[in-house]
């Protein structure tokens, strides 16, 4: 969470920084503010409130001068949103100014150990102790500054820094948590992430965890942890500008809800040829394959109900026991994991932190990681044995859509592949399962082409204060993304249910008017699913039910019916959850709240 951005050029760096800044919004947007290093003094803004506040305040930047600064948007761990708590910090002789993402750890111990000497701190987080750190250890050599501060720190951080003595040059640091450095024409830049920088640049360098980077107009010159000079490759951007803009649509959820079918194309297509999956790159054999003999599946948030669908998929196709596995509860669980075990780790952003420890914590036990990511060069995708890629392209909107969908897409291939592979499934059940997930881009279109009344739903629902999901099978798996989805962005409570749980306490909530959306697309368990229906409405509820396209029984106990096209069962997550996520869209439409950025919550969670 946090997103920090740095620019050294010829340039105005303000509107810069504050373009970038708006980019990264998504990491936090609770306060924000810039540095600017010009005529050896450094002067700096900050606010709380959005980016547009400090626009405001700065004409844009434009009323700032200086070609060389930093800047970031917060999202508050250590200290209330506050001006006084905005980033960047400033050392009390004003030489250093610096950004930070991530959390120091031992900050109250270094801050007493300061404090003790008489130095004055000025807010309450846990950054401000880094810019006292570097005036402390400065004697007139900026790098060995940064170099001796980084020592002494513990915990995440990715630092940008500004030393007055050192007017065209910019120092950032990465450590566990995100940073990248962008390479221009006579320009340079860093950032949290690829979406700041495409408007500038397509040639970026990721750092590794430990690195410092020196960055003035015409130079990038990165160091290790020993201060030994390393030499990094270049590597190209391949997404395109259009792609972290809203290109027409209200917000950026709707847009990427509408990518979908795109999305899921550009993760499936390219695995497929000739009627077999071709993993690139993928290091295990069908040797490998065969020897586990249980699969962990760790992530968060919607990253781990996408693995709830999953589960169904792999254990229905390979017959072996699969676990999914919140990674905050799995790192610290003292988790049975071995060398049999295949993990899978899922993440949008690849930098979720509790997903790293739960991954660092089953390879330290000997499982074998296999990382489903959507950012290349993130995190999880350099740690893991193995990576997959859902070619997503950037997903800006806090709520997932497009990564969730694309998650899907891979975790169906991974388990016909590994099926195949193990021989568990004959190359004709091969062929066929694979023709059913190539139908899903278009059925996924003709999904969102079914529902575009959804609108007129959310208008007759959305005063509802508490709305139930149930489901069976996948559906109750799709149940668990549908109520996130609803209660993250709309505000109202939510909870999803395995519909056969609702007597064992869910019924008492039922009554009068209450709104219960009920999955019905998988049929085998259609009756007894309709049974829970009944009982529902017995007790006074609405029920909004999404089915199969020609199910005309369901007709008789729903209040209104949402219809997907048919599919083969194992792959429908991926049509009955777009429903929902329009659902979802709509009402939080219709109750006028922030969709793209919802209150109290950032996209990326790189804090425990
Ligand atoms: C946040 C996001 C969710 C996401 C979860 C896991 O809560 O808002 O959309 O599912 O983090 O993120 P990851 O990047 O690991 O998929």
């Amino acid at each position: 969470m946090c997103g920090i951005v740095g620019f050294v050029g010829k340039k105005q760096a303000a509107p810069i920084l504050l373009e970038c800044l708006e980019k990264l919004e998504y990491r936090g947007y609770d306060s924000a503010g810039i540095s600017l290093l010009s005529d050896s003094k450094i002067t700096t803004h900050k606010t709380t409130g959005r980016i547009h506040k400090l626009n405001e305040l700065t004409d844009c930047g434009k009323s700032l001068v200086g070609n060389i600064g930093i800047g970031h948007t917060r999202w508050a761990t250590h200290g209330a949103p506050s001006d006084r708590n905005a980033h960047p910090h400033m050392s009390n002789d004003n030489k250093f100014s610096v950004v930070h993402n991530g959390i120091i750890e031992n900050y109250i111990e270094l801050t007493n150990k300061l404090k003790s000497q008489g130095i004055k701190f000025n807010s309450e987080t846990d950054t401000e102790v880094v810019a006292h750190l570097l005036s402390m250890y400065y004697t007139g050599d900026f790098l060995e500054a940064v170099h001796k501060t980084v020592s002494v720190l513990e915990g995440s951080f990715a630092l940008g820094i500004l030393c007055q003595d050192y007017p065209g040059k910019l120092i950032c640091v990465r450590n566990s948590s995100p940073l990248i450095i962008g390479v221009g024409e006579n320009e340079n830049f860093i950032a949290s992430d690829v979406t700041a920088l495409i408007s500038h640049t397509r040639d970026v360098i990721y750092l590794q965890d430990g690195e410092i980077a020196e960055l003035s107009e015409n130079e990038v010159v990165v160091f290790d942890s020993k201060l030994q000079k390393v030499n990094k490759e270049k590597s190209k951007i391949n997404w395109n500008i259009d792609a972290a803009e809203k290109g027409g649509y209200n917000h950026f959820m709707e847009k990427e809800i509408y990518e979908q079918p795109k999305a899921v194309k550009d993760t499936i297509e390219p695995r497929i040829k000739n009627g077999k999956i071709v993993f690139d790159d993928l290091s295990l054999s069908a040797k490998d394959l065969s020897k586990f003999n249980r699969i962990v599946i760790t992530a968060c948030g919607s990253a781990s109900y996408a693995g709830q669908v999953g589960r169904y998929v792999l254990e229905e196709l390979l017959r072996i026991p699969v676990e999914v596995d919140l990674a905050s509860e799995f790192r610290y669980r003292n988790p049975v994991v071995d060398q049999n075990t295949l993990m899978l780790v899922i993440s949008q952003s690849g930098e979720t932190a509790d997903t790293i420890a739960a991954m660092k914590e089953a390879k330290a036990r000997g499982a074998h990681i296999l990382a489903i990511v959507n950012v290349v060069g993130s995190t999880i995708a350099k740690l893991a044995d193995d990576v997959l890629y859902t070619w997503a392209g950037p997903e800006i909107a806090v709520a997932t859509t497009k990564g969730y969908t694309t998650q899907l897409a891979l975790l169906y291939l991974i388990a016909i592949f590994m099926a195949e592979k193990t021989k568990r499934i004959s190359d004709v059940q091969t062929s066929a399962l694979l023709a059913d997930v190539e139908k899903l881009p278009e059925l996924m279109q003709k999904t969102l082409d079914m529902n575009q009344n959804i609108d007129q739903l959310s208008k007759k629902y959305n005063t509802n204060r508490s709305i139930f999901f149930i489901g069976r099978n996948i559906d109750y798996a799709v149940s668990l993304e549908g109520s996130l989805k609803l209660k993250e962005i709309s505000y109202i409570h939510s909870e999803a249910y395995a519909a056969g749980e609702l007597k064992h306490g869910t019924l008492s909530l039922i009554d009068e008017g209450r709104l219960v959306v009920a999955l019905c697309s998988y049929e085998k368990l259609f009756d007894k699913l309709m049974s829970n229906i009944k009982e529902v409405k017995a007790r006074g509820a609405k029920v909004l039910s999404v089915a199969q396209e020609g199910n005309t029984d369901i007709y008789t106990e729903s209040s209104d019916v949402l219809l997907v096209p048919r599919i083969n069962p194992l792959f429908a997550a991926s049509l009955v959850v777009l429903p929902l996520q329009l659902f979802a869209y709509y009402i939080a439409k219709e109750n006028n709240c922030d969709i793209d950025k919802p209150r109290n919550l950032a996209k990326s969670v790189t804090v425990e």
